[in-house]
């Protein structure tokens, strides 16, 4: 696991913008994992000026992201399928057939979770998956304790995760209890993943991440095994981080 250390919010996404264009730019066709929340829309807002600048291309990219929450509608403004369009697909040449994204409305979830990692499969995996990390460790939202083997499923979020979501909604209680998300294993096969961390409120998680054990109840620690894994944070989320320099 390689460390890129940035400055700031701003840099972070610049930097991971950068990384994401490059790579379109070297190859024809590129399976993208994506991630909603806070951390990426600085990376998206980058994308979308750079298309519109330099006309980098996504006609050739197919996206799956990470997760969605479980009763909420396309088109709801809370849904992650809202988030995306809204943040990103909406300003660029990506078509909607090659967007992929759980339906937490299908009702048959298991099949949805079934479909949903062969189609993965079937797209040959994802060449680079974009993640931020919940200050308890989850990536997508698989919550401490989500075995490493697990592949996309249906997940209870924990009060942690409702309350720091809590924030794009009127009230918690508004905050959906249930959620699909790629699983562990599922990410981990990404040929490539770039970790995003940003400010005060990723630092327990920072040091958690690179100062402690692969273990289950700390999820993103399995990303250390990963051969092919960068995260790029910047200096307020790495203080406390022992030996940032041995992963440089
Ligand atoms: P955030 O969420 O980007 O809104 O901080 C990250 C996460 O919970 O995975």
């Amino acid at each position: 696991m390689k460390i890129i250390e940035v400055k700031n919010y701003q840099e972070m996404s610049l930097a991971a913008a950068q990384y994401i264009i490059n790579m379109l730019k070297n190859t024809s066709k590129l399976t993208l994992g994506l991630a909603t929340g806070g951390t990426p829309q600085g990376v998206y807002q980058h994308l979308i000026e750079d298309y519109k600048k330099n006309g980098t291309s996504y006609a050739q990219v197919t996206s799956f992201n990470l997760d969605e929450y479980i009763g909420l509608s396309k088109d709801d403004p809370n849904s992650y399928y809202r988030y995306m369009y809204e943040n990103l697909f909406k300003h660029i040449n990506i078509s909607l057939q090659q967007i992929n994204i759980p339906s937490g409305m299908n009702t048959n979830l298991q099949s949805e979770c079934e479909e949903y990692e062969n189609k993965i499969h079937q797209h040959g995996g994802i060449d680079l998956q974009l993640l931020g990390i919940g200050s308890n460790g989850h990536i997508g939202f698989n919550e401490p304790g989500t075995s490493f083997q697990s592949k996309t499923h249906v997940v209870g979020l924990t009060q942690s995760t409702r309350e720091a979501n809590a924030r794009y909604f009127t009230s918690i209680e508004e905050v959906p209890t249930q959620a699909i998300t790629m699983g562990i294993q599922s990410i981990y096969k990404s040929k490539e993943i770039l970790l995003l961390a940003s400010g005060k409120a990723k630092q327990d998680a920072m040091v958690k991440l690179l100062n402690g054990d692969v273990t289950e109840s700390f999820p993103a620690s399995i990303l250390k095994q990963h051969p092919n894994a960068t995260i790029i944070a910047d200096e307020e989320a790495l203080f406390g981080v022992k030996d940032v320099s041995l992963f440089r």
